[in-house]
């Protein structure tokens, strides 16, 4: 190291990755990690940080967000790329997947780069695309997507209402050619027919209060399709990863799945831990509306012994923020109500202290969950999700100590109500550094507002899920 002049030396903290914990400093210098060490070495930079008491994360990657949303070409969220940003920055967030949605009919490429082109100029942090496939045509595109560094195709089994969803014919062709390519496919998996069923006979009934959402989308509809699509996974031989699972059963899939050797992988969210069905009670009830719908204490607990045997991946949040007035403000019936919650300032807090402070995880299974797994998953290890030498300096600094109870005020999101609010948590992120550049300190934004940059993933980078060449 020399006489090297450093950026950033965080010393005395405790570093945590996936092997462990130990207690060293971590020097960066032009936008890398460039060295990790013990006592002084006569080394001096810019700014030295001292985080005795404190955690060093790699940078959290939530690989599963929706910012500005769009249906039929309109921004119906009320986030942008910027605002979504710095609050995911505020959380401890370093990069993001958010999703390029296929218009049917309309070139998935030309999706994807208008998709692009307006995040580019908004994002403070890093960022990748996942493609959201709606029709069979444009397959051809695949490989050039892929060339793109898009590796990850999403495919819907519902939402018929809204055209995004691909019968079982199509999904068998998609599946084939994603791996044909060598691209992996990932599911929103609920069965449309049952959907609709359910729905129409609820509204028949007159059930149309934010609760029948729910009823709406009993555990069937996610066990079934979740079953349906692993075969066509097992068939096809594609790799297959399990958004936003919710459900005992779905859970269990994964778990047996696996057991067989097949080439999946699986997440769930903050909310689906956290809250059950009991929170679409009461006025703000309409506000928790998403889907696949909240639970049941038995599915949270099972969720909780799939995290712990390794099964569940990774934690994402499905971040897609809407204000009161966009969710109908409580008089619409359920099924006109928008879908979606936010949730990622809030997600390494709030799991640090489900999972670490009460459920007695370790810090390294939190960091595999939050961005270890997230980044191998989807081809972004190890340029993200490790804190090595000559990787990315995407650094949270946490304080495990710190204590804090959520509401809106203490977030920075763009609307005046959170699915979490009042619940107490200790442990909160104090500072989050993106390549270097300090983009969060002491609960404010402060850093550039658009330093994030496109992340082209690679095929060869599916850690841990390689195709036999
Ligand atoms: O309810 C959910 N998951 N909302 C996210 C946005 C969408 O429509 O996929
Ligand atoms: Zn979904
Ligand atoms: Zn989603």
């Amino acid at each position: 190291m020399g006489d090297l002049y450093l950026d950033i030396i965080i010393k005395n903290g405790t570093l945590v990755d996936t092997t462990g914990c130990y207690q060293a400093n971590l020097a960066i210098k032009d936008g890398k990690i460039n060295a990790i060490f013990r006592g002084n070495k006569g080394l001096d930079a810019t700014r030295v940080i001292n985080a005795d008491k404190k955690l060093i994360f790699p940078g959290i990657i939530d690989p599963h967000v929706h910012f500005q949303l769009q249906d039929l070409g309109k921004i119906i969220s009320t986030d942008t790329f910027a605002s979504g940003t710095q609050a995911a920055a505020c959380g401890g967030v370093t990069t993001i997947i958010d999703f390029a949605n296929q218009t049917r009919g309309i070139s998935p490429l030309k999706d994807f780069n208008e998709r692009k082109k307006n995040a580019d100029p908004q994002v403070a942090i890093d960022y990748s695309l996942h493609l959201s496939k709606t029709d069979m045509e444009y397959l051809d595109e695949i490989p050039t997507l892929i060339s793109e560094g898009v590796t990850s195709f999403k495919f819907f089994t519902t939402y018929s209402w809204r055209n995004l969803d691909l019968n079982d014919a199509e999904l068998l062709h998609f599946f084939r050619e994603v791996r044909k390519y060598r691209g992996m496919v990932m599911g929103h998996c609920e069965n449309d027919a049952m959907v609709l069923n359910y729905r129409n006979e609820l509204i028949q009934e007159g059930k149309t209060e934010p609760i029948f959402h729910a009823h709406s989308r009993p555990h069937i509809v996610e066990e079934e399709a979740i079953q349906r699509v692993l075969l066509f996974a097992k068939k096809t031989g594609v790799k297959l990863h399990l958004a936003h699972i919710t459900t005992k059963q779905g859970s269990d899939s994964l778990f047996h799945a696996k057991q067989h050797g097949l080439k999946v992988s699986g997440e769930t969210c903050p909310h689906y831990l956290l809250l059950n069905e009991r929170a679409y009670k009461g006025p703000d009830g309409y506000l928790n509306l998403m889907s696949p719908p909240l639970r049941h204490a038995k599915d949270q607990q099972a969720l909780m012994r799939r995290i712990k045997d390794g099964t569940i991946d990774q934690i994402v949040t499905d971040h897609c923020e809407f204000s009161r007035a966009s969710k109908g403000n409580g008089k619409l019936p359920f099924h006109q109500i928008l879908n979606g919650i936010p949730g990622i300032e809030t997600s390494l807090p709030l799991m640090h202290d489900l999972l670490v402070n009460k459920q007695k995880l370790t810090y390294p299974q939190l960091i595999s969950l939050m961005s270890t797994r997230p980044a191998s998953i989807f081809g972004l290890y190890p340029q993200k999700g490790s804190l090595m030498v000559g990787t990315d300096a995407d650094i949270v600094i946490f304080d495990p100590n710190l204590k804090k109870t959520i509401s809106p005020e203490i977030l920075h999101y763009s609307i005046d109500w959170n699915p979490f609010m009042d619940l107490k948590v200790r442990g909160w992120p104090i500072m989050t550094i993106l390549r270097g550049h300090m983009l969060c300190e002491s609960g404010k934004f402060i850093g550039p507002q658009n330093e994030g940059k496109f992340l082209k993933r690679s095929i060869s980078q599916l850690n841990g899920f390689n195709y036999e060449r």
